[in-house]
């Protein structure tokens, strides 16, 4: 808690608030605005970095957007980026936060083997730059790293905190880096600074790239008849999938533990791709034999065959269990692409500016 300089369009104020503040990389990402609406309904001031974008890329925050230029704000938005280590340098001593949730990163794997080198800057790199940035400033704070199941690659399940990382993508391994760096520094330096190691989870606002969005999207547009085929890779790859909602609840309780640890945040029960179309196209009353085909240009040069993780720490020490799983999920996020694409067809998603 701390006194807070926030900018209020040309004038600065110094505002001491007795309120939590909680800085948020990623914050336009799913995870990020889930996390911001978990922290703003705890009573937080929330402050989050975001890019530089030549069109919109706030759209999941827009529910919970509030105009700056109104009293009491307490979701604030500040460009930056991972690859600006002193803009890093600089919004640490402005907002001056009681938590640092480190979600922002190239996140996706198969486009990791495309782009290594920018890959292994902002997810590895970036996150070196923000705890330097914290010990540049010199404030005190609980930093939580967004690391991901990933990091076991080809370690057979099921995984939990001792199992051993293999990765098997440029992402993988910048996430490795990432999770021992933060091991690092809690160790060097004494940070509260602690790991979640999540495995995959979804929602209605997951990117339309990852596979479980790229189906229930397809599936809402096969529907209405705008699509006619749904081109995928690998279908016999296992995911451990769960909900993203619940999955930020595991987050904030790691930084209210008494102790940094590193814990594992996963259903235990894992899923086959093939199993994940089954749910998806049944919600919908589709045969997807009739629509699924594959392409080998969605295949990756190394596999991540089955993630299965052991959250049993998380349960023990946070109280966190996942509550929904795969099968639930798939139907949510079919209905949730049905709703949206009804919505826009009939022009009703017309974004409010400010
Ligand atoms: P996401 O939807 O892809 O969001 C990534 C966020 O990072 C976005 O806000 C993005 O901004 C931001 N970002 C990307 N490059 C940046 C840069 N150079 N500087 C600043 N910000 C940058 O990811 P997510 O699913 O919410 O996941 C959140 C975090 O958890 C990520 O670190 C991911 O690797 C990790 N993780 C995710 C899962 C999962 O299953 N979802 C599992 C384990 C770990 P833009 O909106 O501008 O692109
Ligand atoms: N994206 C995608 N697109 N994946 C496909 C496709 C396709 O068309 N077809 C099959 N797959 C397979 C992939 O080969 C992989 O085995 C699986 O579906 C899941 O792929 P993604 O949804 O892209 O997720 P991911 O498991 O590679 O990575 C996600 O989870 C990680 C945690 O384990 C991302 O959110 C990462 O950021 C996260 O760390």
């Amino acid at each position: 808690m701390a006194a807070t300089t926030i900018p209020r369009g040309d004038a600065e104020a110094t505002v001491s608030t007795s309120r939590k503040t909680a800085l948020v990389t990623g914050i336009t990402g799913q995870d990020g605005s889930y996390l911001a609406e978990l922290l703003l309904a705890k009573g937080y001031e929330v402050h989050g970095l975001i890019r530089r974008a030549s069109t919109f890329n706030t759209e999941r925050l827009d529910h919970i957007y509030q105009d700056p230029h109104d009293r009491d704000v307490r979701l604030r938005l500040h460009y930056g980026d991972l690859h600006d280590g002193v803009g890093l340098v600089n919004l640490m001593h402005l907002v001056q936060p009681d938590e640092v949730y480190h979600l922002g990163a190239q996140s996706h794997v198969k486009v990791s083997f495309e782009m290594p080198d920018y890959t292994g800057d902002v997810t590895g790199m970036g996150t070196i730059r923000l705890l330097e940035a914290i010990r540049a400033s010199g404030i005190s704070t609980r930093f939580y790293q967004a690391s991901s199941s990933e990091m076991f690659g080809s370690t057979p399940p099921p995984q939990n905190e001792g199992t051993p990382f293999h990765p098997r993508s440029p992402y993988g391994a910048a996430k490795v880096y990432a999770y021992w760096v933060t091991v690092n520094y809690r160790e060097s330096y004494g940070m509260f600074a602690t790991n979640g190691i999540l495995f995959n989870h979804e929602s209605e606002r997951r990117g339309e790239t990852f596979v479980t969005r790229k189906i229930t999207r397809a599936i809402a547009r096969i529907q209405a008849g705008l699509q006619d085929k749904l081109y995928l890779g690998n279908l016999d790859a296992k995911r451990d999938w769960g909900y993203a909602p619940e999955y930020v609840e595991a987050m904030w309780r790691m930084l209210q533990a008494d102790e940094p640890a590193d814990f594992v945040v996963a259903t235990g029960v894992s899923y086959s791709i093939e199993q994940f179309v089954e749910f998806a196209f049944e919600r919908a009353g589709l045969e997807w034999q009739k629509y699924v085909e594959t392409d080998p240009a969605y295949l990756r040069p190394a596999e991540v065959d089955n993630l299965c993780g052991d959250a049993s720490r998380a349960k023990a020490v946070l109280n966190w269990e996942a509550t929904t799983h795969a099968p639930e999920l798939a139907r949510l996020m079919v209905d949730a692409d049905i709703a949206l694409l009804a919505d826009q067809l009939a022009g009703r998603t017309v974004r409010v500016d400010r």
